[in-house]
């Protein structure tokens, strides 16, 4: 089938930002699309997430592509089949990816992921996406508490944490979450969760003390920093760093700064176990059979922070995570075209 469409706009990393990522780091390029992909794809949501200011450090991380000047940028994204020459894929299916941020996109089949009739297509923006992969990796896989465990999970009220943190609770754990913000910390209180605090309070580290007299026996890292500072202080003897991220650190110019106190470590003897996803591709399956029961069932609580405004509206939505404005998992709405 002819492809109508020729051209397309699409978004380019300008220059690397030193520090705070600014919207002038970001430009709106015209892509020229090739005449006969097999697939012809329209995104409707396209997923803004820390790790994409990671990218654009010069030293990078290994696991992912780094983003030098002038490099298009992509991101995990919920697209229509507009047209189709591959068997399986037809106009109206809906589809999840990683694509490069584009108003259309021409890929092929092999990188995408046919969502079921059956299923909710936004929930593959979260709980059935990357975010809720991440919270089940991090949780289930490695993490695995037992109603034995005090867990902690910072960031709670965004989305890998909101998720890890309800996994713990079905697991039987004693949960403590943190949350930057007052309705976010309400969000939480409704969400079920009894011990929340703040890891944003000049007193977080006191706050956690007190609320985990006994120490934490399992904390699941979001935000680096001063949080993960007074997460290691509370550790219990033998306890367990589930290592997730550090959003925290991302716009610093030297993000590679450890905590002060990692002699603490050495004298709980705690252990610090990091993961990425990309490591972990051969259990997606699994990860499937255990979410898509739950969120069919309505037992995971899950919310989409959307952005309106297209593909000009996610530079200010990235930056917005990076300072935490969002609650929930933040997805930016394609514009009708
Ligand atoms: N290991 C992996 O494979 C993997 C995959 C995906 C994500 N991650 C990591 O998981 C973490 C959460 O990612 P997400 O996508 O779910 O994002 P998110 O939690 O939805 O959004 C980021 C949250 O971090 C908090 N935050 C931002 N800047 C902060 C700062 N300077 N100090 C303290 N808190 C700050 C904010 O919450 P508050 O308002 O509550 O502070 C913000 O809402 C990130 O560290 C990310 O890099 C890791």
């Amino acid at each position: 089938m002819l492809n109508t469409v020729t051209t397309t706009r699409g978004l380019r990393l300008r220059e690397r930002p030193d520090d705070l990522l600014s919207p002038h780091h970001i430009e709106t390029v015209a892509i020229t699309l090739p005449r006969h992909p097999q697939l012809l794809l329209r995104p409707r949501y396209i997923s803004v997430d820390p790790y994409m200011r990671t990218r654009m450090h010069p030293m990078g991380y290994d696991y992912i592509e780094r983003w030098e000047k002038g490099s298009q940028l992509s991101g995990w994204t919920l697209a229509e089949v507009m047209q189709s020459q591959v068997a399986g894929f037809a106009p109206g299916n809906f589809v999840v990816g990683h694509l490069p941020m584009q108003e259309s996109v021409a890929s092929s089949a092999k990188e995408m992921i046919k969502i079921p009739a059956a299923h909710m297509p936004l929930s593959y923006l979260h709980p059935l996406g990357m975010t809720g992969f991440t919270a089940w990796v991090g949780m289930e896989l490695i993490g695995a508490p037992t109603p034995q465990d005090t867990v902690l999970v910072n960031a709670a009220a965004g989305a890998v944490g909101s998720l890890a943190a309800q996994l713990a609770k079905r697991r039987g754990a004693r949960v403590i979450v943190t949350a930057g913000r007052a309705d976010k910390r309400e969000w939480l209180y409704q969400q079920g969760f009894e011990e929340v605090l703040d890891h944003r309070h000049p007193d977080y580290a006191k706050h956690l003390d007190k609320a985990a007299p006994s120490g934490i026996s399992l904390h699941f890292e979001n935000v680096g920093g001063t949080a993960l500072q007074a997460a290691i202080e509370t550790m219990r003897q033998g306890g367990r760093i589930v290592l997730c991220g550090l959003v925290s650190q991302y716009q610093s110019a030297q993000p590679r700064q450890g905590p002060r106190n990692m002699a603490t470590l050495v004298a709980k003897n705690v252990a610090i176990i990091p993961f990425v996803v990309p490591h972990y591709l051969e259990h997606w399956c699994n990860f499937q059979r255990f979410m898509a029961p739950l969120v069919a069932k309505n037992q995971l609580s899950w919310r989409l922070d959307e952005i309106t405004g297209g593909i000009d509206s996610i530079a200010t939505a990235l930056i917005g995570v990076l300072n935490g404005d969002n609650l929930g998992k933040r997805v930016v709405k394609m514009n009708e075209l």
